[in-house]
């Protein structure tokens, strides 16, 4: 990436860059004191119902073998999409073939009913099988003749069994009244049986999950599977013996001590209890403006949904102490959510730095109408920069410590999500701060970040063959 000038920026400008940027560093000694706590609360999860990472146990068991095959649906709920795919799993190894459609979620409907999502998740649903011509012949209410479904729900669940997950809490900004609590499975469900719509689920999946399973099936090298897209958050499996609060899950299934089970983390929720994280008054502003202030604090210093806000916050900050923007109507720089990710990202292209300064120019032109100086266009392309890189360097902590926790030192990691494709640098800087934390001989990459094709869909459909050749 090119370097930006900051000797063309003014001293006094650039005292208030160095303190951001100080405000933001993560250094070594932090990495690793923050990966500590880490680990430690990750096994803390796997003992207690109420810790603060939920360790949710998926009873997914096993990975695939890469010999599963069948045609399954799938629908992805992720943060920002809605996603309806067909999978058909080929008897080749790792093979399949894939038709999806994905639709944007209203912004309305994150704080609207659960009736009307589950309203719209079946008419997405209906008008893709109509379209792609997958209806079934009508066989009445029979089981048999319905198509299979997995049902990828990308938010925290209780699940006593695979078919079933009560919502303990929305993330990522959602506030959908009537499901926090609820059986999600059983609500989509009844909505689903009541429009006749042919289909039975037979799996719900977390995103993190799927992601797992969807590498896995190609490389048996993958530990974790990980998101950095709207939310952050990563899935792993476990053996069963190492799972103290298994015994008190509430599940009726029968499983062997050396058996595994994948675990999603949900691991956006560390150091909710506020120890180690280095939040600063930014962060502050972001949590208690969200839907659920005092939740997912690391989520809300990592995922690419609060990227952009925080750029939003520090500049209007330096708008109010240094009087950067002095002669603009700032009204719209006010007014959260503005921002988003990929605008950072397009600020820190590896073009040059004329480049980066006209991508900076044009979005606080387009966003904001602000008029920015050259000065005023180095420091936002700086900020956008300090902002990813504690958002890459915080990333490589979860990582670190779930392989630490797994007793690994070379693996491969699944990251898939929106962002990680967009951010060019955020691969690079995550692999520095993974080499920092476990202290890698120079040169050598022992984790790789690797990010799998339709990984949702993918992982969705070979969960419901495991599930179904049990
Ligand atoms: C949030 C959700 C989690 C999901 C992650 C990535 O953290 O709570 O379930 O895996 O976002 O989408």
């Amino acid at each position: 990436m090119t370097i930006i000038n900051e000797e063309a920026i003014s001293g006094r400008v650039r005292e208030e860059i160095t303190k951001i940027k100080d405000l933001f560093a993560v250094d070594t000694f932090s990495l690793k004191r923050i990966t500590d706590h880490f680990v430690h609360q990750l096994e803390d999860g796997l003992t207690r119902h109420d810790a603060e990472i939920p360790m949710n146990i998926t009873w997914v068991p096993s990975f695939p073998t890469g010999r599963e095959t069948g045609r399954y649906l799938a629908i992805d709920m992720g943060g920002t999409n809605l996603r309806i795919c067909s999978v058909e799993l080929t008897s080749e190894r790792g093979g399949y073939s894939i038709t999806q459609d994905k639709y944007i979620l209203p912004a309305r409907l994150k704080r609207g009913t659960g009736d009307e999502l589950w309203e719209l998740v079946a008419d997405k649903l209906l008008d893709f099988l109509r379209k792609h011509d997958l209806l079934p012949p009508a066989k009445g209410e029979e089981e048999e003749g319905k198509l299979p479904l997995a049902f990828t729900f990308s938010y925290p669940v209780t699940q006593n069994h695979i078919r079933h997950g009560v919502l303990q809490r929305w993330t990522k900004g959602f506030d959908i009244r009537g499901v926090e609590g609820e059986d999600v499975v059983a609500q989509l469900d009844a909505v689903l049986q009541r429009r006749h719509i042919p289909v039975r689920i037979v799996a719900l999946v977390n995103d993190t999950v799927g992601t797992l399973i969807a590498s896995a099936y190609k490389n048996p090298d993958i530990r974790v599977g990980s998101i950095f897209g709207t939310g952050c958050n990563a899935a792993y499996m476990e053996r069963c013996s190492r799972i103290p609060k298994i015994a008190s899950s509430g599940s009726q299934a029968q499983f062997d001590e050396d058996s595994l089970i994948a675990i999603n983390c949900e691991y956006g929720a560390f150091d909710n209890n506020r120890r180690v994280l280095p939040r600063t008054t930014f962060d502050e502003d972001i949590d208690a403006s969200s839907a659920r202030p005092g939740q997912q604090t690391y989520e809300k210093m990592v995922a690419a949904m609060y990227l952009g806000e925080l750029l939003r916050l520090i500049l209007l900050h330096l708008h109010e102490s240094i009087g950067l923007f002095p002669d603009a109507d700032v009204s719209r720089l006010r007014e959260g959510g503005t921002m988003d990710a990929v605008s950072l990202s397009k600020m820190e292209t590896d073009g040059s730095e004329a480049v980066r300064m006209e991508e900076a120019k044009r979005i606080l032109q387009d966003a904001y109408g602000i008029d920015a100086t050259d000065e005023e266009l180095r420091m936002c392309c700086i900020l956008a920069e300090v902002v990813c890189a504690r958002a890459a360097r915080l990333y490589a902590c979860g990582i670190a410590a779930l392989c630490r926790k797994q007793g690994v030192e070379e693996c491969a990691v699944d990251v898939d999500g929106s962002a990680f494709e967009k951010y060019s640098q955020f691969r690079k800087r995550a692999i520095a701060a993974l080499a920092e934390i476990l202290d890698w001989p120079e040169n050598e990459e022992r984790v790789k970040l690797v990010s799998a094709e339709d990984g949702s869909g993918v992982g969705a459909a070979l969960i419901a063959a495991i599930i179904l050749n049990q």
